[in-house]
């Protein structure tokens, strides 16, 4: 006679074979483990909250074929000498402050991700872009966080209302895929990347395992098809699990917004490009009517004084290809604290400590007993160490109360010993200080042309930093 558990067990056995199909499993970010239930810990290496869910890779059939997109380009070994590069085409996005951060244009079947803190202007971006280039190709715009008369109320606002743009509001990336294909689509936007989600996983939207997977359905979309696709991801904070990092691999491109809290300006930086630069920047102001470009940012991170102030030091940093003048402040007042202090916004405070210390050492100015706080105008951050004589420059003419002389600008990085070190593109940053009417420039000897002068800006080369100190009179 049959037991119970013999009635139970075969039908047991069967659901469970039925179900493992269909079902998902637990993929641990640490080893790799597979795992068909989650876990707070990786059975295999121990390792804590390392279990996502993923599908399953389907096995290979016997005797399957490359898929039918792939067939006409069967891979074969080459010689790397006999590969010509097909001219990659770059479709201008209408604004070239992004064009330049994307590396001239978009490229077809491209996958770009735009980061940033919620808020900040990346839907506006979009918007404005798709609504410009939906004259000339046809774009989506799909829309997981707003409702369509939501995005019709931001298109009346920027003024394209009558853009012929097409729009989806859609959550469903299987769902999404569908009903894009027939559109034929040459750019898609999705809106965010945390709000779509795969029906193939039970994990919610915004999950890790639901961002990778649809991020990848998409991604391969894309370059079956050739489409240019631009994902929003917003940039969480510490803590929450599924921020746009987790796609960087993924993608061709990666361009972050960033401003500060109270500024209008945004600046879009490229920290991933397959297709161009890295640590290129656009830079755009917000306004009542969406975002413009900020073609000559040297005038916006400069403060207009009348005259030359006490403090104050004009430097050329440079992000990307582009050098910019910006204004680095600094205030030395007695200090009340026993440990005085050293505030540093913009540069690294750490950075301005040894400075002080160079200072002290090798200028033979002591700033012990005083505190010291650094800035840069605009908000803009500056983290290179050609900004060192400008930190230094600016602290000792706050310090002497004297103005460092108008029309004048200073670069460069100092070293431990009191050297003055040579920085990337003085050239370019010569010109542009000429260019913006600059009359006297302090640079590292290195950097300074032979016959001291571009245009009528004179340039005075230093090698150590009481030479420099020595030159601002
Ligand atoms: P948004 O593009 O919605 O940000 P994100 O998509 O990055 O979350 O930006 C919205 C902010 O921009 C909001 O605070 C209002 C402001 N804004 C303007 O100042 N001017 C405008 O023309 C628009 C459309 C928005
Ligand atoms: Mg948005």
């Amino acid at each position: 006679m049959l037991g119970l558990q013999h009635l139970v067990c075969p039908f047991a056995y069967s659901w469970r074979r039925c179900m493992a199909r269909s079902k998902t499993v637990f993929v641990c970010e640490s080893c790799g483990a597979t795992h068909p239930k989650w876990a707070g810990q990786c059975g295999d290496c121990g390792a804590w909250n390392t279990l996502v869910e993923s599908v399953p890779a389907a096995p290979a059939k016997p005797g399957a074929t490359a898929p039918a997109s792939f067939s006409d380009h069967a891979p074969r070994v080459e010689r790397l000498n006999a590969i010509t590069p097909s001219e990659t085409a770059r479709t201008p996005t209408g604004l070239s402050e992004l064009d330049r951060v994307l590396g001239g244009g978009l490229v077809a079947g491209s996958v770009i991700l735009i980061g940033g803190d919620p808020g900040i202007g990346k839907s506006t971006l979009l918007l404005q872009v798709l609504a410009q280039l939906s004259a000339g190709i046809p774009a989506l715009y799909v829309t997981g966080e707003e409702s369509l008369e939501q995005v019709q109320l931001r298109a009346q606002r920027l003024g394209v209302a009558d853009a012929e743009l097409a729009v989806l509001a859609e959550t469903c990336v299987e769902r999404v895929l569908a009903l894009a294909k027939p559109q034929a689509p040459r750019l898609v936007v999705i809106d965010s990347v945390q709000t779509v989600f795969s029906q193939a996983l039970t994990s919610a939207p915004g999950s890790v395992s639901q961002v990778r997977e649809s991020a990848s359905m998409l991604v391969r979309f894309a370059k079956a098809t050739g489409t240019a696709l631009i994902l929003v991801g917003h940039v969480t904070k510490e803590g929450t699990i599924a921020g746009p990092r987790v796609l960087e691999h993924m993608v061709d491109t990666v361009l972050y917004f960033e401003a500060e809290a109270s500024s209008r300006f945004r600046v879009i930086r490229a920290v991933k490009n397959r297709f161009g630069a890295v640590n290129e920047i656009g830079v755009f102001a917000m306004s009542g009517t969406g975002l413009k470009q900020v073609t000559n940012p040297s005038a916006i991170f400069l403060s207009r004084h009348e005259t030359a102030v006490p403090g104050s030091a004009v430097m050329v940093t440079r992000e990307g290809s582009r050098p910019m003048l910006v204004e680095v402040q600094a205030l030395v007042d007695g200090s009340q604290l026993h440990n005085p202090r050293r505030v540093a916004l913009g540069p690294d405070s750490q950075r301005l400590a040894m400075l002080l210390a160079v200072l002290h050492r090798h200028g033979g100015i002591a700033l012990g007993d005083q505190d010291v706080f650094v800035n840069v105008v605009g908000g803009m951050r500056v983290s290179e160490t050609a900004a060192d004589l400008a930190v230094v420059m600016a602290t000792l003419s706050s310090f002497r109360d004297k103005p460092l002389g108008e029309r004048l600008v200073v670069f460069g990085e100092i070293g431990l010993a009191g050297e003055i070190r040579p920085v990337p593109g003085g050239e370019d940053r010569l010109a542009e200080a000429a260019k913006h009417g600059f009359t006297r420039a302090i640079v590292p000897k290195a950097n300074a042309p032979r016959n001291g002068r571009v245009g009528d800006l004179e340039v005075v080369g230093v090698a150590r930093l009481d030479e420099a100190i020595g030159a601002v009179r």
